[in-house]
């Protein structure tokens, strides 16, 4: 194996150089060379990639987005599309490739695997929501901004009083609500559509008797709009409600250390397994520990319902 490239995929997520890097270090260490492709699946398809020096890629160590840039394209699902990567890739002469994404980046790997190129997908977004993973990289960073932001919202919602609906990413996945709304003890967390505006109404009620200055409810984007949230509480009672939609400040900045960790370590973890002949494969967290699943069997599962911490966010729930 001389030669193995690597593109980030989907949605930025903090830790993703932190990736790249753990995989350029240990193919150093190898005699590998590591060519990145610039703009995720779109520089694949361009056939636009350029090789990585160790030295450049640690000055990102620390950053958060994407040194590789990065795209979301429908193109990758187009068959042809999918065979003329793949002879791209063998004209270049790249023995592998490592796909640092999410769920619709991993499709995409599998896609190529399905040609008979040898992919491994590292999991990598804020949203938390690739099966059979306990994490991905960038959720726990991206939980951190969400947990710091809402503190100095909070200085100003207790000055004067104020309820905030605060709508949070994630897609269709809640763990940023739920786990942000654990770790600021959040009046209400809407993370699903079973609700009541009667159980609303009741925490507000509750919350203002107990004498607490203001009030929050984290909102998950794929339930309702913090707007939609607003509108239904204020038709139903005399309450007022702050919407805010929270963006992009969730998505950037610093990798907290565990991230540049479980970065730096499945990016190794991935030319590792790439030496040893094993491809068709995503990285996976499992009761601390990075394994390895085939992602025919990771991109089959039911992402609602599958990932472990569903499992100890219940057992959270019941504690608290
Ligand atoms: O998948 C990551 C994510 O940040 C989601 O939480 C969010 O719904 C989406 O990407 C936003 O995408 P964009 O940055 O393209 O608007």
């Amino acid at each position: 194996m001389d030669k193995i490239a690597v593109l980030t995929s989907g949605g930025d997520a903090p830790g993703m150089n932190a990736a790249i890097y753990g995989l350029v270090k240990e193919a150093n260490s190898h005699g590998i060379q590591i060519s990145g492709f610039l703009e995720g699946y779109k520089g694949l398809i361009n056939n636009h990639s350029q090789v990585l020096d160790l030295s450049m890629v640690k000055k990102y160590l620390n950053r958060g987005g994407t040194l590789l840039g990065s795209s979301r394209t429908e193109n990758m699902k187009n068959n042809d599309v999918q065979k003329n990567i793949v002879k791209n890739l063998i004209d270049s002469n790249i023995d592998a490739l490592v796909v640092i994404g999410g769920d619709g980046s991993f499709q995409g790997a599998h896609a190529l695997s399905l040609h008979g190129f040898p992919v491994i997908a590292i999991p990598a977004t804020i949203d938390n929501d690739i099966p059979a993973t306990e994490l991905s990289i960038g959720f726990r960073t991206a939980l951190h901004n969400v947990v710091n932001t809402v503190d100095i919202i909070m200085d100003s919602a207790n000055s004067h009083q104020h309820i905030y609906g605060i709508e949070v990413m994630g897609r269709r996945a809640m763990d940023i609500a739920i786990w942000a709304g654990l770790a600021l003890d959040a009046e209400g967390i809407i993370n699903s559509r079973d609700i009541t505006i009667e159980e609303i109404i009741n925490k507000l009620d509750e919350s203002k008797s107990l004498g607490h200055r203001s009030q929050l409810f984290f909102i998950a984007e794929g339930i309702m709009s913090c707007f939609e949230f607003q509108e239904w509480v204020e038709n139903n009672s005399d309450y007022k409600i702050h919407p805010l939609v929270l963006g992009h400040i969730q998505r950037g900045g610093t990798p907290i250390y565990d991230d540049r960790i479980l970065g730096m370590a499945m990016g190794k973890y991935a030319l590792e397994l790439l030496i040893r002949g094993i491809d068709d494969v995503n990285l996976a967290v499992e009761q601390q520990h990075i394994i390895y699943r085939n992602l025919s069997d990771t991109i089959s599962y039911d992402k609602t319902n599958v990932y472990p911490l569903n499992l100890n966010k219940e057992n959270y729930f019941d504690s608290l």
